[in-house]
């Protein structure tokens, strides 16, 4: 198939292209993300290739559709940013790639909360000044705290193992129970109970709508003051402004996020010039104990052959009229 991908970055060109010797799909790489602006970029090509910030919204598709594209690949998880009713009415397919690299987020969210409470950025900075000083580095044992999964799906089920593996004593919320998650002698509370009882409380689960703001003024409300709050799943799930008056209260004691609201209109890009102009995320910025990454999370070497492999194994799916598990609907 003739693949038009957006959003793409040098790195994904390399494992594409890498991962194509055996699918041999016509490959074409556009830096510019997929909007009703650039959707006319995707002219004659069967497939789009994007990724979680590309706006595969109503008009995008209608867009599309009418230059000959019948296939969207999510070369992602998540899918929260295509319009599934009017692809599902325009007949073109969607796949994606369910699971590619759970450990891959689960490490990196464990990697937020040791950055957070051993203050590690911290101390890099000081001792590369030559200040020794340990005033302000204090941290506390994860061994023996209760520990929060919101979400135990397959990243929910890692990230639990290893914080399992430091000893930590686990509570869950899901809207069903995982048995993996339940053998590590997991408790599973409704949300206001794990907030109350948890040091450290993960977000694991989608943005649906029933997930778009789980934590907002109300929720925090219920959270052991002074815990810690990561974000490795989609910043929809939190209300940003919510979060900076807790980090003010001191009612959050920690915030790490890998993931952003309005995370399209900055992450993945050098803004290392220019003026940034949301003062929502620069104030949250500010904090001395928030810890922003920019959606890196999934980012390994693993990750990304995973997601070419599967990425074009269900282009050929579906190219063969065969059909694709990583299908979001079937005709
Ligand atoms: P999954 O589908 O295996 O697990 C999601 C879990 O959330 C399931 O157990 C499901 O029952 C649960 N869930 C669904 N609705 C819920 C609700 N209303 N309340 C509580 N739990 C609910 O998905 P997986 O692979 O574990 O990924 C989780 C999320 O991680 C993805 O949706 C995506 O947003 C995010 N992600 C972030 C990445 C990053 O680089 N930061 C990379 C990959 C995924």
């Amino acid at each position: 198939m003739k693949i038009a991908f957006f959003s793409t970055k040098p790195y994904d060109k390399a494992s594409f292209s890498a991962a194509n010797e055996i699918y041999n799909h016509e490959l074409v790489f556009f830096e510019p993300r997929l909007t009703p602006d650039t959707a006319t970029l995707a002219q004659n090509f069967s497939a789009v290739c994007v990724f979680i910030n590309d706006d595969v919204n109503e008009t995008t598709l209608r867009a599309i559709a009418a230059t000959g594209t019948r296939l969207v690949a999510l070369r992602c998880a998540g899918f929260n940013n295509v319009d599934l009713k009017t692809a599902q009415e325009l007949g073109i397919q969607v796949v994606r790639v369910p699971a590619y690299s759970p450990y891959a987020v689960a490490e990196h969210a464990m990697g937020l909360i040791l950055m957070l409470n051993r203050k590690l950025y911290r101390a890099y900075n000081r001792v590369r000044e030559d200040n020794f000083a340990l005033n302000g580095l204090l941290g506390f044992d994860i061994h023996g705290k209760t520990v929060g999964v919101v979400g135990t799906g397959k990243i929910g089920q890692c990230f639990a193992q290893i914080i399992h593996g430091f000893g930590a004593q686990l509570v869950a919320y899901d809207v069903k129970e995982n048995p993996e998650v339940l053998k590590l002698g997991t408790e599973y509370l409704d949300l206001p109970d794990l907030l109350s009882r948890s040091d450290i409380v993960s977000l694991h689960c989608p943005l649906i709508p029933a997930t778009h703001h789980i934590i907002n003024a109300t929720s925090l409300q219920h959270l052991k003051p002074g815990a810690m709050l990561i974000n490795t799943s989609r910043g929809g799930l939190v209300d940003t402004r919510a979060v900076i008056d807790a980090l003010k209260t001191g009612q959050l004691g920690y915030f790490g996020a890998d993931v952003y609201e309005q995370e399209k209109d900055l992450f993945f890009e050098d803004y290392s010039d220019r003026v940034i102009q949301d003062d929502t995320f620069q104030l949250l910025q500010s904090f001395s104990n928030v810890v922003v990454t920019a959606h890196q999370a999934f980012f390994t070497q693993e990750a990304l052959d995973n997601i070419a492999k599967t990425t074009l194994s269900n282009v050929t799916d579906i190219a063969a009229n065969k059909p694709c598990e990583n299908a979001l609907w079937r005709p």
